[in-house]
């Protein structure tokens, strides 16, 4: 079987970006595929956010992971600190990385100029570590937005690399990219993409946003002064509600023009409101049935750690033997 392998960060509830972009192709990939999933708690200490805040925020993401319909029966689910492998590796990959390449990524540029106040080290060799995690598992492929295909690269670029001056070591990971949905934009500002640390609530919909809250974000989302649902260029905010629609329905564009043409952009909006909470209403209900049950997913974290560090200690010891390192008797 194809290996696949995804992460995504604790940084609070999943907006309906992560979801579309990657979580829901996670939960339909585990039929068909040996699926390793994630929490990057790693990777969010690139921000710096209260401890207790982020303690609280990972077991909650591992719960919103189950909730979204990863099941730990199928797939390895599990917390990425837990699992030791993936620091030490982090390392051995900032050693393979360049100082050129690392500061062509376009998530540093962008993050960096965000938060000019805390441009950690971290935060510059993340991709190293995000290649890291990757390449322990030997994915074949990795579930992302578009926002990742760069990252991606580099990984490609890292492996090869490696391979090259140690010898065959790491398989070649391809991205996995939804059909519609690895973009989701702001509602707000339909030219940047939806994230959770926008300041404007209005412009994210959370997974965890009840439905008279999705429908008046999507009433409120901005689009333009025509009245024609159609996929065109320049037409930003209804591109972004057309795309959501269409990863959410599997309708396609020209379906979507036909279902609502001669109909004004208020009936639109609400069909993609309703369409969007009937899909995150069952979600909303696991999660809070989950966090109830603290023990399970304690239990969970702690199997899917073992069983990672199981599969990712295989790879690590080939790349320690590979690079020189002495080890241990
Ligand atoms: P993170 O936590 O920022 O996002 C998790 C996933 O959600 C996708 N995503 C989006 N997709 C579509 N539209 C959006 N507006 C949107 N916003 C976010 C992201 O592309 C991502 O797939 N670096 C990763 C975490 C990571 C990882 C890895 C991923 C760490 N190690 C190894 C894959 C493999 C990240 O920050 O994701």
């Amino acid at each position: 079987k194809k290996i696949i392998l995804s992460g995504i960060q604790p940084t609070g509830v999943f907006t309906l970006g992560n979801y579309l972009g990657a979580v829901k192709s996670w939960k339909d990939l585990q039929e068909e595929y040996l699926c390793y999933y994630f929490i990057a708690d790693l990777h969010s200490l690139t921000i710096h956010i209260d401890p207790a805040k982020r303690r609280a925020q990972t077991r909650e993401a591992f719960a919103l992971l189950l909730a979204c319909g990863i099941d730990p029966e199928k797939s390895l689910v599990f917390v990425q600190s837990h699992n030791k492998c993936h620091a030490e590796m982090g390392w051995i990959m900032d050693c393979c990385s360049q100082f050129g390449e690392l500061s062509r990524m376009t998530q540093f540029k962008d993050k960096s100029a965000k938060h000019p106040d805390n441009i950690n080290a971290g935060l510059f060799t993340y991709p190293a570590l995000m290649a890291g995690d990757i390449l322990l598992y030997q994915a074949d492929y990795v579930p992302v937005g578009a926002d990742q295909t760069q990252h991606l690269e580099f990984t490609r670029d890292v492996a090869t690399r490696f391979n090259h001056t140690y010898g065959e070591v790491f398989k070649l990971p391809e991205g996995y990219f939804p059909k519609a949905g690895a973009r989701v934009m702001s509602l707000q500002d339909p030219t940047s993409k939806m994230s959770k640390s926008d300041t404007n609530p209005k412009a994210t919909i959370s997974i965890l946003d009840d439905e008279k809250t999705i429908l008046k974000k999507f009433k409120s989302a901005v689009t333009d002064s025509e009245a024609e649902v159609c996929y065109r260029e320049g037409k930003d905010g209804i591109n972004n509600l057309m795309t959501i629609y269409a990863a959410i329905t599997h309708k396609t564009m020209e379906d979507i023009t036909r279902e609502f043409a001669g109909k004004g952009y208020g009936d639109f909006k609400t069909a993609v409101g309703e369409a969007v909470a009937e899909e995150l209403r069952p979600i909303r209900e696991r999660f809070a049935a989950l966090m109830e049950d603290r023990a399970y997913l304690d239990e969970e974290m702690k199997k899917g750690a073992e069983r990672a560090a199981k599969i990712a200690s295989k790879t690590l010891t080939k790349v320690k033997k590979r690079v020189g390192l002495l080890l241990e008797k």
